[in-house]
């Protein structure tokens, strides 16, 4: 038998000990042990919870418990779960998270203590919900050079998207909604903001390059300025528009940057709509792989954690390998990366298309009955340091987006 203590009894935390009660018997048989969840460790009582005799207040009571031989973090933030992890992994036990936060910040040192100690580290459920991605990256895609990842990796934000544009809604309706679902952060602005997605894509980059990509170090852009009147254009053009993340190797150099990004029906990740993820992968032998499915919510991350954590009691005294050091990978600056640009614009396009041509070159120009006074083009590819240079030459612009590949 194996003993586990689960940090937090939050959302993902239920979702824990609902999958292991739930799947108790399969659960157990390919993990070759039985797993006990001894502890729950929760600052609240739930009383008439059949929880409740499990739970503890006192996080040492778990570190001293020489019985217990891992430890599921599922709190979410930095602190006190940085604190709880490596003490946890000082004393011998392996850890399983879905928590980001701490992954993206504290990856490489979690995981070369973890190798020290011939214990585990694992975090499946951090990037993706349930979809497997860290331990294909980890286990089977190592015959290739990554070329690129690039992914809708926040089921909140690509909820939202899929909600203003199928039924015609307003942004902080459909967030609420999301927010009611348990999709969302407990801060909107992780989501909106893009910062969640922008985790997503250190690990998933950290990962796939074996090198720290510090979060710090990429672009990020939400998706709050995105406005029912983009989608309308959007839709005209033939677009639909996705908030991705992306990672991508050009002439030895990584791009990084998560913003909000128009892109056709040929792209594999225009049909992931909902709270679905799907994660893009290019190497270069295999070609492309796409990974899809539940991006966020209790079960679908529930079931990734409780993978990590039967891996761990298959691998209780071996560290499973993971490449990631804790060596800095230097980004490429975005400004040098290049891409067509949608831009839309105050004024009849009779008035000032031939302005935009001055500026911009060729264009393709559009113009809608449902946005009356305003119109859009799309532009040819430049640079982003191009595109900025000349845009700042004519005035009313009211949004730009990227055009996806
Ligand atoms: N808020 C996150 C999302 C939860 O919407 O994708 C899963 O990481």
């Amino acid at each position: 038998m194996v003993n586990i203590a689960v940090l937090g009894y939050g959302t993902v935390g239920s979702g824990v000990v609902e999958v292991i009660n739930t799947n108790h018997d399969s659960i157990n048989k390919k993990a070759g042990q039985e797993i006990q969840i001894k502890y729950v460790l929760d600052l609240r009582d739930f009383p008439g919870d059949p929880i409740q005799e499990k739970i503890v207040h006192d996080y040492n009571r778990i570190l001293e418990d020489d019985e217990v031989d891992i430890v599921v973090e599922v709190m979410g933030g930095v602190e006190p779960a940085y604190t709880y992890v490596k003490s946890a992994l000082e004393k011998g036990k392996s850890v399983a998270t879905s928590n980001k936060e701490l992954v993206a910040k504290h990856g490489s040192e979690l995981i070369a203590m973890a190798k020290e100690r011939k214990i585990n580290f694992l975090f499946e459920a951090s990037v993706g919900g349930g979809i497997p991605i860290i331990r294909p990256l980890n286990q089977s895609l190592t015959a290739d050079e990554i070329c690129e990842i690039t992914g809708i990796l926040n089921g909140t934000t690509n909820y939202i998207l899929t909600k203003m544009r199928n039924e015609n809604r307003e942004f902080d309706e459909v967030l609420k909604e999301a927010q009611e679902l348990g999709y969302a952060e407990r801060n909107p602005a992780a989501d909106v903001e893009g910062y969640d997605a922008c985790r997503k894509i250190a690990i998933l980059s950290s990962l796939a390059f074996g090198s720290q990509v510090d979060y710090e170090d990429i672009y990020t852009e939400g998706i709050t300025n995105i406005t029912a009147k983009d989608i309308v254009f959007a839709d005209q053009f033939g677009y639909t528009i996705k908030l991705l993340g992306s990672s991508k190797r050009i002439d030895g150099q990584i791009y990084c940057m998560v913003a909000p990004t128009m892109i056709t029906e040929d792209n594999p990740l225009y049909s992931v709509n909902g709270v679905f993820n799907g994660i893009f992968v290019k190497g270069n032998v295999l070609g492309d792989v796409m990974f899809y499915g539940s991006g966020a919510g209790k079960l679908p991350t529930a079931s990734a954690v409780v993978s990590d954590i039967v891996d761990e009691v298959k691998h209780l005294h071996t560290n499973i390998m993971t490449t990631w050091s804790s060596r800095k990978l230097e980004l490429a600056d975005i400004k040098n990366a290049k891409k067509r640009f949608y831009v839309r614009m105050e004024g009849a396009r009779s008035e000032k298309q031939a302005e935009a041509e001055e500026v911009f070159g060729a264009i393709q120009a559009v113009e809608s009955e449902k946005v009356p006074g305003e119109f859009a083009f799309l532009t040819e590819e430049m640079s982003e340091k191009e595109y900025e240079e000349r845009a700042a030459k004519i005035k009313g612009i009211v949004n730009r987006i990227r055009i996806g590949r």
